[in-house]
């Protein structure tokens, strides 16, 4: 079995999480511990508003709202121009879908395990605009076959291919620039929720081939919650992409019956947005950016490869992960027994974990015949004595001990 080392920084790191001295943090795909830094810069911001104001506040430090914009940018390997902040990463995938005039007949090409509240507004675009969803099959390993997304726009050209990175399940871990290739190709619109990826693994966002790559701040990125953003690639803004509702940020007024776009991807923001929250996520841009995000990958996914591991030596757990290549997420359904109650168990001895439910996850939990399950996902800053821990007081809770 290989339980990963302590690397020489896991002590610097967790010294740097103040949440970890009291607790095992193994719910990163929820939110994941913000390091010292991003508190510091939220607070600093909100003394600030309490000194001089909020707007004068926000007036007062646009150099520093700028290097977010560049450090956020650098996250997915892009630049400050193709980067719009937004409350989170749905209404920046919301914002996003607004910016297509969708009528009915119109496809709308994603994957079964695409994120639910994606599928939801997928429906709900059909339910108000007819507009028809199209799931792709996955492969036999699982996650949505790119050679299939290929035939099916070689046959009928979707509006839209959309398609979630890293579903909130499953340690999937879909291939998202093979069906870029196939979205440049045919000239099809392609938008990416990476909510899960930003911070978990490097990204390249023009590399993938994307028009759109929604994010937020609070799960692998470790910045804090209630804000996200949104990539927009240079051949959208180029095309003059904007939300349907685009605002007085988005645009100016600047004739009663005319307005001008904001040249780059902040056409895509709100005027009014949380600035310490915004400072909150550049400081966890800047922090993952040190810590490399190569680094955090490869040391997340030992860790989840080890708790998988761990898991199939507990009687009545079924590991439900799927993929050619898992990452830091792991779902298990526990012998029957409800994983929100096991969840609370945990976490009342300084346990944290979740537990997805068949909402969740309606296709890939009735595929696996499972109605709830137990998520892990650790990070680069948690080590192998916490998984043995986790897995151990799991044992525990399930009697199996
Ligand atoms: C894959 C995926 N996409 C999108 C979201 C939604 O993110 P937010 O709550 O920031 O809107 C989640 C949240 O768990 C997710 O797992």
């Amino acid at each position: 079995m290989s339980r990963p080392a302590d690397p020489p920084d896991l002590a610097r790191w967790r010294a740097d999480t103040p949440g970890c001295e009291r607790r095992i943090h193994l719910n990163s795909a929820g939110a994941s511990l913000v390091p010292r830094p991003v508190r510091a810069a939220i607070d600093a911001h909100l003394d600030l508003e309490d000194e001089i104001g909020g707007y004068e506040a926000g007036e007062a430090r646009p150099e520093a709202l700028e290097r977010v914009g560049e450090d956020v940018g650098r996250v997915v390997g892009a630049a400050r121009r193709n980067i719009a902040f937004s409350q989170n990463s749905t209404t920046a995938f919301a914002q996003a879908l607004g910016a297509f005039d969708f009528a009915a007949g119109d496809v709308i090409l994603t994957s079964r395990a695409d994120y639910a509240s994606n599928q939801i507004m997928y429906l709900s675009l059909a339910r108000r605009l007819g507009v028809e969803i199209v799931r792709a099959p996955d492969l036999p390993e699982g996650g949505i076959d790119p050679q299939a997304v290929r035939e099916i726009v070689r046959r009928r050209p979707p509006t839209l291919v959309a398609v979630t990175w890293i579903p909130t399940n499953s340690g999937l871990v879909q291939a998202v620039a093979p069906i870029g290739a196939v979205c440049r190709a045919a000239d099809v619109p392609y938008l990416v929720d990476g909510c899960q990826a930003v911070g978990q693994m490097p990204i390249d966002a023009p590399a993938i081939g994307c028009d759109y790559l929604s994010a937020t701040s609070r799960k692998f990125l470790r910045g804090p919650r209630g804000i996200g953003f949104l990539y927009v690639a240079d051949h959208a803004l180029a095309a003059g992409a904007h939300p349907l509702l685009v605002d007085m940020h988005g645009a100016t007024w600047t004739d009663p019956d005319r307005f001008e776009l904001t040249p780059d991807a902040r056409r895509f923001e709100s005027w009014e947005i949380a600035y310490a929250l915004v400072l909150g996520l550049g400081a966890a841009a800047a922090y993952a950016l040190e810590v490399g995000l190569e680094t955090a990958r490869e040391r997340s996914w030992a860790l989840a490869a080890y708790a998988r591991e761990r898991l199939t030596e507990v009687p009545g757990v079924r590991v439900l992960d799927r993929g050619a290549e898992r990452c830091a997420i792991v779902t298990a359904e526990l012998a029957g027994r409800a994983a929100a109650e096991i969840k609370l168990a945990l976490r009342a001895r300084g346990i944290n974990t979740s537990s997805p439910a068949r909402d969740d996850a309606v296709i890939d939990m009735d595929a696996k015949g499972a109605s709830s399950a137990i998520r892990i996902s650790p990070h680069y800053y948690n080590s192998a004595a916490e998984i043995d821990t986790a897995v151990e007081s799991l044992g525990d809770l399930l009697g199996s001990r």
